[in-house]
Parts: structure tokens; C-alpha cells; sequence
């Protein structure tokens, strides 16, 4: 949390592209080009109050169960978003990543992202985390696999393996976990995203679907965190007493 009470990071679901369109009896894709207009705002927002870390879920490790057409397309908008924000991005000072089994993307995409990461590495205002081909499981199985060679290769012992060990080789390493989580679309469930991550996070769900979510519901989102008690295992009087004290 920063000093104005603002979120550092917050993590977005951004559900409801499809019901969108449907509702329009437009095909899914219009909506999820819907939904990228709505991620420039979001982004736009976040800079403005800066935030420090931004992260999207734009594509699950089990959202290759839906129709190839369906897949193929999301593809095609995720590489020609990136391909055409990249230099927008880099001017606002907005740092890359992108999060998720980049292996199962066509070369090309790989290469762009790569790209993209690399042109942007140096700038120091938000950081904006793309999640794709991304799965919370997904992503502890690839820190265990990476603590076990070092183990197996004799460079740490087992019993050193912490959980400031595994935060360390997460996706996210290096940014700070999640203040806000945010779904849009009416559906209450994690789907897999950062699930170690989340473990402390304030929930905020919106029945909104993502191409109408917007700035101000993103200001409602985050002054519903602002106007919560993060306990972290302590009681209410405690907190009430250490920030008392902060003040004096
Ligand atoms: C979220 O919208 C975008 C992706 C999963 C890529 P959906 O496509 O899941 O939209 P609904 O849930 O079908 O409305
Ligand atoms: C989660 O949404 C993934 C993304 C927004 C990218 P889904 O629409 O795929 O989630 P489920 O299947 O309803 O849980
Ligand atoms: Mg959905």
C-alpha cells in the first residue's frame, strides 16, 4: 500500500467479453477488441495515480479448451495489441512483462515479446504484467522444477527452501504481491490466476462486463479497498494501536 492509501498492485480478471458481444449477437471477437479499448483506459488510469504494478489475466493455461477459431484470434489480437502499444507504452514510461508458458506461443509472438520486454526493460513508472498462457499451478510447478535443479545440482539444500525461496522464483518475482483483485463479468472464483500471490489480497468483484468496466468503476474498486481493514492475523485493535502510534 502506498501513503495515499492507494493499491501498489492490482491484479485484474477481465471476464465478460463474450457475454458482451453475445448480448449484441456480435461474434466473441468484437467483444474481446471491445476489451482491449477498456484495458487502454485502465491502463491510462493507473498511470495517472501511479500505481506501481498493473497485472491482466489475458489468457489462461485452460483457455485452449475453447474453439480453435476462438483461440486463433486471440492470438492474432494479443500479437497486434503488442505490436502496435509497445512504442506508446515505452513513451509513458511503462515497463513489460508478460507471465505465463511462452513455449506453447507461435515463434513469431515469442519473438515480439521478447522484444517488447527488452525495449521497455529500463523505464521506471508502471509495471504492467500481461498474464498469458497463464495458470497459478502452472506457475508453482515451473518455481519447484527450478528449485529442484538447483538442489539436484547441489547450489542450495533442501532445507533452505523457504517461502521467500519460491516468491523468488515465481513469474512475479520482484514485484510485490497483489493489494486489489478485481473480476469483472459477475463470476466470484480465481480461475487459476496468481494463486500463491493472492494469499493476502483484497477481493473486489463487479457484475460489469470488461468492455463496460471503466475508470470510474475502476476509482469505486479501489475506494473500496482504501476503506478496509487489512488484518493479516492481527486483530482489529491491533491495527487501530500501530497506526495510532504511526500518527503520534
Ligand atoms: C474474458 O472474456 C477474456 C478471455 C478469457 C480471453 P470471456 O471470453 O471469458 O467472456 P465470457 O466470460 O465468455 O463472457
Ligand atoms: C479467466 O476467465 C481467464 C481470463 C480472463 C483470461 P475465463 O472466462 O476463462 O474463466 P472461467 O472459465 O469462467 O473460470
Ligand atoms: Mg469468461
Amino acid at each position: 500500500m502506498t501513503d495515499n492509501g492507494n493499491p501498489c498492485h492490482i491484479a485484474i480478471i477481465m471476464d465478460g467479453n463474450g457475454r458482451w458481444a453475445k448480448k449484441r449477437l456480435m461474434p466473441r471477437i468484437i467483444g474481446h477488441r471491445a476489451g482491449v479499448k477498456t484495458v487502454r483506459k485502465v491502463v491510462e488510469y493507473c498511470v495517472k495515480e501511479k500505481i506501481e504494478v498493473l497485472s491482466l489475466f489475458a489468457f489462461s493455461s485452460e483457455n485452449w479448451r475453447r474453439p480453435k477459431k476462438e483461440v486463433n484470434m486471440l492470438m492474432e489480437l494479443f500479437m497486434g495489441t503488442l505490436q502496435s502499444q509497445v512504442d506508446k507504452l515505452d513513451k509513458n514510461n511503462i515497463r513489460l512483462h508478460i507471465i505465463g508458458d511462452k513455449t506453447a506461443f507461435p515463434d513469431s509472438l515469442q519473438e515480439k515479446i521478447v522484444s517488447a520486454e527488452k525495449q521497455t526493460e529500463k523505464n521506471t513508472g508502471l509495471n504492467l504484467v500481461i498474464a498469458a498462457n497463464y495458470g497459478g499451478r502452472w506457475d508453482i510447478t515451473q518455481a519447484v522444477q527450478k528449485i529442484t535443479a538447483k538442489v539436484t545440482a547441489g547450489e542450495m539444500q533442501a532445507e533452505d527452501i523457504s517461502e521467500s525461496v519460491i516468491n523468488d522464483h515465481l513469474t512475479t518475482a520482484g514485484l510485490p504481491e497483489p493489494d486489489l483483485f478485481i473480476r469483472s463479468g459477475g463470476e466470484e472464483r480465481i480461475s487459476n490466476f496468481l494463486l500463491w500471490q493472492l494469499a493476502y489480497t483484497e477481493f473486489y468483484f463487479t457484475s460489469t462486463l470488461w468492455p463496460d468496466f471503466n475508470q470510474t468503476l475502476l476509482a469505486d474498486a479501489i475506494n473500496s479497498f482504501k476503506n478496509r481493514q487489512r488484518r493479516f492475523g492481527h486483530t482489529g485493535e491491533q491495527i487501530v494501536d500501530s497506526l495510532n502510534s504511526k500518527n503520534q
